[in-house]
């Protein structure tokens, strides 16, 4: 018995030593320290050895399941440090690693200087009016005062849809469509898109421009030139000049072009200006009666103003873009750069 008893524990300190999980190590537990394990087994022969040998059985038995119990927890220990280090391991974040930017989106770059110049004008009181891109010809020219014999009515200059309907070759439609609406005082800006038949490095068939009009009692060429030249001003910095160029336009009498000092090279001459320092910026006059009379509205008691710009032309100039058409390209790597 004495022999079996030690047999037994060097055949389970042996096992147990190698044994690698958790389970199976519950499993030797109940194997070899159960109430029917085999310590016990062997104990049932204790009956048949002579009451001397009894105690020290007895004693030896109590030893080798210590030494059992011992090593089942030893190796416990092991085990379960073992399985918490894979577990941390697996639940590891490696906060070294750079993050992922998310993607995000920006104004088109028209977008963004339409928004400042609606919001300078709008800061002074004007309004924005919207129209249609389809337009018919009476608001496209008739209505603004341009004969039927007028080179910019021709197939040549302008988009037609059908007899009588253009893409509206210039914002100046939406003058009509809202002082038809309203009365005077009025104070609109109107950006939008316009169509002509031309296509270059400084043209292209679909542009944008902005429109402004403002009609009230004893408004003067004055009001126009100190709108016109806050607004640069505001837009382009502080030491901005403007210079008016007389000119033609049927809608306006007297009418006018502003160019304004070059804003890249500081009037001192460059590409852009063309070295003459200065560059064209918008046209602009004072109302011409006969539009009034199309409106309906009495020319003996008001005057007004209006003028015309183009977007695009502005948004190449901010932010010295050599080409147009980059704008509508819709190529990534060049919007993104704004
Ligand atoms: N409509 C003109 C153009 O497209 C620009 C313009 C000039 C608008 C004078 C106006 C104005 O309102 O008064 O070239």
């Amino acid at each position: 018995m004495k022999a079996d008893l030690e047999a037994l524990r060097t055949r389970a300190l042996e096992e147990i030593t190698v044994l690698d999980d958790l389970q199976a190590l519950e499993q030797a537990r109940v194997t070899y320290l159960g109430r029917k394990g085999k310590v016990t087994e062997i104990l049932r022969g204790l009956g048949q050895a002579s009451p001397e040998e009894r105690p020290k059985l007895g004693q030896l038995a109590n030893e080798v399941k210590q030494a059992i119990a011992e090593r089942l927890d030893e190796r416990k220990q092991v085990l379960e440090a073992r399985e918490d280090a894979l577990q941390a391991e697996a639940a590891a974040l490696d906060i070294t690693l750079p993050g992922r930017r998310p993607q995000r989106g920006h104004l088109h770059p028209i977008t963004q200087v339409t928004e400042e110049i609606v919001g300078i004008f709008q800061a002074l009181g004007f309004q924005v009016a919207t129209g249609p891109d389809v337009e018919t010809e009476y608001y496209n020219f008739d209505s603004l005062n341009t004969p039927p014999d007028h080179p910019a009515r021709d197939s040549h200059d302008t988009f037609f849809v059908q007899p009588g309907v253009v893409l509206r070759t210039h914002t100046s439609p939406v003058q009509m469509r809202v002082m038809e609406k309203v009365q005077p005082p009025v104070a609109v800006v109107v950006p939008g898109r316009t169509y002509r038949v031309d296509n270059d490095a400084s043209h292209s068939p679909m542009f944008n421009q902005l429109e402004g009009l403002l009609v009230d009692e004893g408004i003067t060429f004055g009001d126009l030139k100190g709108t016109l030249l806050h607004f640069v001003q505001e837009f382009f910095g502080a030491d901005t000049k403007v210079r008016f160029r007389p000119h033609f336009f049927p809608f306006t009498e007297p009418s006018a072009e502003m160019d304004i000092s070059c804003s890249v090279c500081q009037a001192n001459g460059c590409r852009v200006c063309k070295h003459s320092g200065w560059v064209e910026l918008l046209g602009c006059g004072m109302v011409h009666p006969r539009v009034f009379g199309y409106a309906g509205y009495d020319t003996e008691k008001y005057t007004g103003f209006a003028f015309g710009m183009g977007l695009d032309r502005l948004a190449v100039q901010r932010h010295a873009i050599n080409g147009i058409g980059h704008l509508f390209e819709n190529d990534l790597r060049f919007l993104e750069q704004f």
